[in-house]
């Protein structure tokens, strides 16, 4: 190639904005494309297994960012069968070949830690016992959508305040573990209607102690948890995933402008590297709809990265860094279906489309890795 045909190609990549390098943190990003969190029910007794290194392996490329699905921190935070943890010494020893696959590709690789609260039943938890949450209430509707689930969940025990420090106590030990396990980092899952969001969100926090009431006590444990954790792990190695416009779970809030806005104050404050937040418009997870909501003001709240994630095709994603409305792209199904996605979309080549008959199959292949490139490699 020539210096001429060089400069032009180098020039083409520059009007790409995903394509735009960019600094998180101490992290040299040379993309802009994420990939999300996703749970894709391939562990076996929650531990992760070999296959997720080539999984994860194809989706890596130098200097880009991954974020790695759900991991349980604690015996009591599973809600599905076959979803990794990281509680365990067998557990962290598992995900370290995975890491490392990662890392070999020159990507930088978070681990998410999630408590799936009342999002579960007693056969995922230790002797069969009732979830933990905020609340007595049980979950009423299955994820984003309205169908009747009252047989899938149990009803959950509510956690004494006494017991919350020991619930912070288990990011923290996850978060150690995570690291040792050579991942860069680590993202609480603090949406999607989780343990965190539980406490969070007025439509199911109904606590009576200074865990629920008002936005400022809801908002205490998972801020507790995020400054605990940065503590122990650095500020600039925590990120957080938040939905508060969404209502997966059960889990919806009266006023999540002001609880978005309040986390993001919040967080600027603990100083983490990156707010991770789901669009207004997924009110369900799976079809996009318009809403009157707007994440501009918790941009503007927060200093560090941030990251959104809803549908974003490749104009949208273009359309979201050139504005500065987001730094970073998190796409799940896209880049589940298209593990080289980065370069699909600089070539704006077209698109494996997503199967969802295999999201969650517990296949080591099908489904899993073999979405084809578009070059061999
Ligand atoms: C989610 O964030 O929606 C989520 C997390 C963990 C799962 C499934 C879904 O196992």
């Amino acid at each position: 190639m020539s210096k001429k045909e060089e400069r032009k190609e180098v020039d083409e990549r520059e009007v790409i904005p995903l394509l735009n390098p960019y600094k998180m943190g101490n992290f040299d990003l040379s993309h802009r494309i994420v990939l999300a969190p996703l749970t894709r029910s391939r562990s076996y007794n929650f531990v992760a297994q070999s296959h997720a290194v080539l999984y994860y392996s194809q989706r890596a490329t130098k200097g880009g960012f991954l974020i790695g699905e759900a991991s349980g921190v604690s015996p009591t935070a599973q809600g599905y069968p076959n979803t990794p943890g990281i509680w365990t010494r067998e557990q962290l020893e598992a995900w370290k070949p995975i890491v490392s696959a990662v890392h070999e590709k020159g990507a930088i690789f978070f681990c998410q830690l999630w408590h799936a609260g009342r999002v579960s039943n007693s056969q995922y938890q230790p002797d069969g016992e009732a979830p933990i949450s905020s609340t007595e209430k049980r979950l009423r509707k299955d994820i984003g959508n309205n169908k009747a689930t009252a047989d899938r969940y149990t009803t959950p025990r509510r956690v004494r305040t006494d017991e919350v420090p020991e619930l912070v106590n288990d990011f923290v030990i996850a978060a150690k573990k995570a690291i040792e396990a050579g991942f860069d980092g680590v993202e609480i899952h603090g949406g999607n209607g989780y343990l965190l969001e539980q406490f969070l969100k007025d439509e199911v926090n109904d606590r009576d102690d200074e865990y629920g009431g008002s936005l400022e006590n809801r908002c205490r444990f998972p801020l507790q948890v995020v400054k605990a954790v940065a503590d122990e792990i650095g500020a600039d190695k925590v990120g957080i995933r938040l939905s508060p416009f969404a209502d997966y779970n059960d889990c919806g809030d009266s006023n999540p402008q002001a609880l978005g806005q309040y986390m993001a104050q919040s967080l600027s404050e603990v100083g983490i590297l990156y707010i991770h937040l789901i669009e207004p418009r997924m009110v369900t997870q799976f079809d996009k709809f318009h809403t009157k909501w707007s994440l501009t003001p918790i941009r503007k709240a927060f200093k560090g990265t941030f990251i959104v994630a809803g549908g974003y095709d490749r104009s949208e994603g273009n359309e979201a860094i050139s504005s500065g409305a987001a730094d970073l792209i998190a796409n799940g199904r896209l880049f589940l279906a298209n593990p080289d996605l980065p370069a699909r979309f600089e070539l704006d080549a077209e698109l494996n489309e997503p199967d969802p008959t295999t999201f969650y199959t517990h296949h080591p292949v099908i489904g899993y890795t073999d979405y084809p490139f578009l070059h061999h490699i």
